[in-house]
């Protein structure tokens, strides 16, 4: 049970952008070519907590998700990919650990908090209107991590307070039950956050400021002619700052060999913003060619892509039930055959 175990979720809430790709897929894609056994579940129950008036949304999610997923180079010889709500045993565990956490101690989680604060409109002005299943979604997580005995989960900063919710959760079960479960550690990815083409802190899908996998040319070419540039550089050969650009940033990301050039010729004023975008764009497009074909592809086999999930699914179902049996076991609450 020591065995080194990779886990991690997604909310199937929209289709994958440039920010989930450079701050996780990436990660995911080296993950997956260790040899290690490596869960991506598609949280759908999670994503209903705060989607649970638009059913339809979340359920067109899965496959979307997964065909993107797919696309981006998630093989799934190698990494296990099921979805949530086809995992009863999530479910059980979810409710044996809701024993083992304070309603308190779930108000102090700072991410719960900050995304009620984000869902005023579902949640109330002060959060006076959470339900149980939004706050307690932490615990959920803990079940999701542990019916599949994570030991190592990739995620962004923002999952910290969920993972260490779920470290506490399985110290109190293994402190009255006995030593049965292992607390999970994050594996942070280098980028986890992927600015947006306005230069906010998040590219976000609700923020207007991404750019997704399944952007076609003349999305993709408006919206990097609109990004945002150093506003004090108004005349072609004016020299600029490119640190405060957002067409130099996304250079960095997919043009990795060219931005020392972009980098100071900018600085000497030997390029011009227009130039410049459209270098990134012809780039952008060359980085999005190959996902978006394989994209296509899946689109048009989807029964490949149910076939990947089932079989995923049924997989990590096997171990789910296993780690319910121990669990009830050391619950006493396992009565006979
Ligand atoms: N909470 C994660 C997010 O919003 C998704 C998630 C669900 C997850 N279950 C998980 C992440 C288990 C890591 C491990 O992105
Ligand atoms: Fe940005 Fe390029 Fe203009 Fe410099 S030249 S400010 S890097 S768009």
């Amino acid at each position: 049970m020591k065995q080194k175990t990779i886990l991690t979720g997604i909310r199937p809430t929209g289709n994958i952008h440039l920010g989930h790709y450079f701050g996780a897929v990436k990660t995911w894609k080296k993950l997956q070519d260790q040899d290690t056994p490596f869960y991506l579940e598609i949280a759908d129950v999670q994503a209903l907590t705060d989607n649970f008036h638009q059913p339809e949304k979340v359920r067109k999610n899965v496959r979307e998700l997964t065909i993107d997923a797919l696309a981006c180079g998630i093989d799934p010889k190698k990494t296990n990919i099921f979805i949530q709500s086809m995992i009863p045993e999530i479910a059980e565990l979810t409710v044996f650990y809701s024993n083992l956490v304070t309603i308190a101690r779930l108000y102090r989680n700072p991410t719960v908090k900050a995304e009620m604060k984000q869902k005023k409109e579902l949640f109330g002005e002060d959060g006076e209107g959470i339900t149980y299943g939004f706050l307690g979604y932490p615990v959920s997580q803990a079940a999701d991590i542990t019916a599949f005995h994570g030991t190592h989960v990739p995620c962004g900063d923002d999952q910290i307070p969920l993972l260490e919710q779920c470290r506490e959760i399985v110290r109190k079960f293994n402190n009255i039950y006995g030593n049965t479960l292992v607390e999970p550690e994050a594996i942070l990815s280098e980028n986890t956050r992927i600015k947006g083409l306005d230069g906010n802190e998040k590219m976000g899908k609700s923020l207007g400021n991404a750019i997704f996998l399944s952007d076609d040319e003349e999305t993709v070419t408006k919206k990097i002619m609109g990004a945002v540039t150093d506003p004090e550089k108004l005349k072609k050969d004016d020299p600029a700052n490119p640190d405060i650009c957002m067409v130099y940033y996304y250079h960095k990301l997919v043009n990795q060999d060219y931005v020392d050039t972009v980098c100071s010729e900018c600085k000497r004023g030997a390029r011009g913003c227009v130039a410049c975008k459209k270098e990134l764009i012809a780039s952008m497009l060359a980085f999005l060619k190959p996902i978006q074909e394989k994209r296509n592809y899946y689109l048009e086999h989807l029964e490949e892509v149910d076939e990947i999930l089932k079989e995923g699914t049924e997989n990590a179902r096997k171990l789910a039930k296993e780690t319910v049996q121990t669990i009830k076991e050391k619950m006493q609450i396992h009565y006979f055959e």
